[in-house]
């Protein structure tokens, strides 16, 4: 059913109040103009490693990029000063479907923004392989959603789909199952293309590899929505970026930033991808 005038402005109003609110200013971050690079630390780090990084990236320049680091759960509320005083924006590696209830181990939304994040990693393919399903990965996103922080939302194909060339199909479902009931002025999320076979194992795909399914990711987000909608929407690539091959996949029309894991653990790597993107 179409909206009403009512609700359009009121809609208008209320994202206005948004934008104007200091706090969460931030969310301007999300558009196309600047890259994005996200660390994802996986279950990797202590809390002494964690502020030795923070203490060696103080030099590095943000100006340029926006930088989100993922870090396990127990260490978000710890980083979140350290995030706040080197312009960094804190990134959660995962939440549970539901606002709240008996789930033990899981953690909550409200939580994650209450500790400081503004991005939430959904459906990486090491959740994916540990069982979590398309249905989940759709709740999750809502959820975060619900809470106005921003959805990173993995997709990407495993080595044996990529050689029955399955590639697209199986991008294009995930996408489609992810964003199921979302609605479309629902736009700040971002997707991060990672292909199974190209993540910790060194083998990144090309640039053109990558940048010809960003182009079939971006096609999809101009079906659902509109031209001027997905073409707000940041699409990363994550599977083995480093110092060597940030700078020709960064140049690559639809790759706006990427998502890296291993290379992030050591700041001198990450300061180097972060160089890469200027
Ligand atoms: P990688 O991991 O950079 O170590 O390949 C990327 C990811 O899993 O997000």
């Amino acid at each position: 059913m179409g909206k009403t005038l009512e609700s359009i402005i009121h809609d208008v109003v209320r994202q206005v109040l948004y934008e104007t609110n200091q706090n969460i200013s931030k969310k301007q971050w999300l558009n196309r103009s600047k890259p994005l690079v996200v660390a994802n630390w996986k279950m990797n780090m202590t809390l002494e490693k964690a502020k030795d990084i923070f203490v060696q990236l103080k030099s590095a320049p943000y100006t340029h990029s926006y930088v989100v680091i993922c870090p396990p759960f127990p260490l978000l509320y710890p980083m979140n000063d350290y995030c706040n005083e080197l312009d960094i924006i804190l990134g959660a590696q995962n939440v549970h479907e539901e606002a709240k209830g008996a789930h033990t181990g899981e953690v909550h939304v409200e939580l994650l923004h209450e500790l400081g994040c503004q991005f939430v990693l959904i459906g990486h393919s090491e959740r994916r392989k540990s069982g979590e399903t398309n249905d989940q990965i759709n709740k999750k996103i809502k959820q975060v959603i619900g809470q106005d922080l921003i959805p990173i939302l993995c997709v990407g194909e495993t080595k044996e789909e990529r050689d029955f060339g399955r590639t697209k199909n199986i991008i294009s479902n995930q996408i489609e199952s992810a964003l199921k009931d979302i609605p479309k002025e629902k736009n700040h999320f971002v997707i991060a293309y990672e292909p199974v076979w190209a993540i910790g194992t060194g083998e990144s795909a090309s640039p053109f590899e990558a940048q010809e399914i960003h182009k079939h990711i971006r096609e999809l987000l101009i079906q659902d929505r509109s031209y001027f909608l997905a073409n707000q929407i940041p699409i990363l690539y994550g599977g083995s970026v480093n110092e060597k091959n940030i700078k020709d996949l960064y140049s690559m029309e639809d790759i706006d930033g990427v998502l890296v894991g291993g290379a992030s653990l050591k700041s001198s790597s990450f300061e180097a991808i972060i160089t890469g993107l200027q």
